[in-house]
């Protein structure tokens, strides 16, 4: 039993519901605003939307995965309230799970490693999780995924009755964003994206959002983000310093993926991203959410004034307020000063609105 006894999950609708009122935390899932961003990229000609799932409960587009897994676990795979679930995650998985496992009543086990934000880290055990953390990166990559999937094996091992929900190969993963980040986006859109610009890690969210575009066979780009150092199309491994974006090992998920352009991106460029993001929209995204922005500025530089490019945003900027918006660990960590910042931010700028020249202003 999780160590916060949740009662068990049931009738989220008996039908006494009010209109305007949700059912409990669960009914706070998706449904997250489409956002229009006029000012990020100036002088581009396109229409800019976001989708900001740090609108959900947990924080993160993960609460819909987490929800739709744990649904699909006690409906099909035998776990019961009292029982328990594993899972490797780099952070946000995480904590949605630990906030289901809390309401279902069942105890949560997240494996993560050093570079889960502190911050995850105490959301996971606030909601009662057991935090399992992994010192060493796998010894034959130097990775730290195949580290935390080898102690999951071993966990599994010692516990044959625990439930892994295995994010990386699950086809609920991308059943959830199918029926919901995208069939949102494309209703709230109005009409469809001429592009959508997605980061990658497991892969369900673009795998998703290509299950939707495949059987409504909408006219949408759709186009990957993943970070220099992440293996998951083919690019070499390497070191990277962000959570949430990239793999060093290729989930199942990512050959349903089928992007139709792949943009690498650098963490300079995460840091560009959030940061002119910020500067600009004053919206504080995650490290992702800047790989994004990075990647969609080169792309918004080539569209005309009737097309639109919509982006979306896994999670907010909170757990990396000690890193992406930390002027210290940016300094050590990246070797970007603060006018090293603002060069970046500008060049970024620049890139997505050749007229619009100049650095950026800090925010007042
Ligand atoms: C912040 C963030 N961005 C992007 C992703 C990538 O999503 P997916 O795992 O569906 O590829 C994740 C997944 O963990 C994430 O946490």
């Amino acid at each position: 039993m999780g160590k916060h006894r949740a009662s068990e999950v049931g009738g989220d609708n008996d039908g006494t519901a009010l209109p305007g009122v949700v059912s409990g935390m669960r009914g706070l899932i998706g449904n997250t605003p489409l956002i229009r961003l006029d000012r990020l990229f100036q002088g581009s000609p396109a229409q800019v939307l976001v989708k900001w799932e740090r609108m959900n409960p947990a924080g993160s587009a993960k609460d819909r995965v987490a929800d739709a897994m744990m649904t699909a676990a006690m409906a099909h795979s035998g776990l019961r309230t009292g029982g328990h679930v594993i899972e490797s995650t780099s952070g946000n998985l995480g904590v949605a799970l630990a906030q289901q496992c809390c309401l279902r009543g069942v105890t949560f086990h997240a494996v993560v490693d050093p570079r889960t934000n502190p911050r995850q880290v105490d959301l996971m055990r606030a909601y009662g999780a057991d935090v399992m953390r992994v010192t060493e990166p796998d010894p034959v990559s130097g990775e730290w995924l195949p580290a935390r999937i080898a102690a999951v094996s071993a966990a599994l091992a010692a516990h044959p009755g625990w439930h892994w929900p295995n994010q990386y190969a699950n086809p609920v993963n991308p059943a959830a964003h199918c029926a919901g980040t995208a069939a949102e986006l494309w209703a709230q859109a109005g009409s469809p994206p001429d592009v959508v610009v997605v980061a990658a890690s497991s892969c369900g969210t673009l795998s998703g959002l290509r299950d939707y575009i495949d059987s409504r066979q909408v006219p949408t780009r759709l186009v990957a983000v993943d970070t220099r150092g992440s293996i998951i199309f083919g690019a070499s491994s390497g070191p990277r310093r962000f959570p949430g974006i990239g793999a060093g090992v290729i989930p199942t998920l990512a050959g349903r993926a089928r992007p139709d352009d792949v943009v690498m991106v650098s963490d300079e460029d995460c840091v560009a991203g959030a940061q002119l993001m910020l500067r600009r929209e004053a919206l504080l995204c995650g490290a992702s959410g800047g790989a994004v922005v990075a990647a969609a500025a080169r792309i918004a530089a080539g569209l005309a004034a009737d097309q639109t490019v919509a982006m979306l945003a896994h999670d907010g900027g909170e757990a990396y307020l000690d890193t992406l918006y930390n002027p210290d660990w940016l300094e050590r960590e990246l070797g970007l000063s603060p006018a090293g910042v603002d060069e970046i931010v500008g060049a970024l700028a620049r890139r997505a609105e050749p007229a619009a020249a100049g650095a950026l202003a800090q925010p007042a």
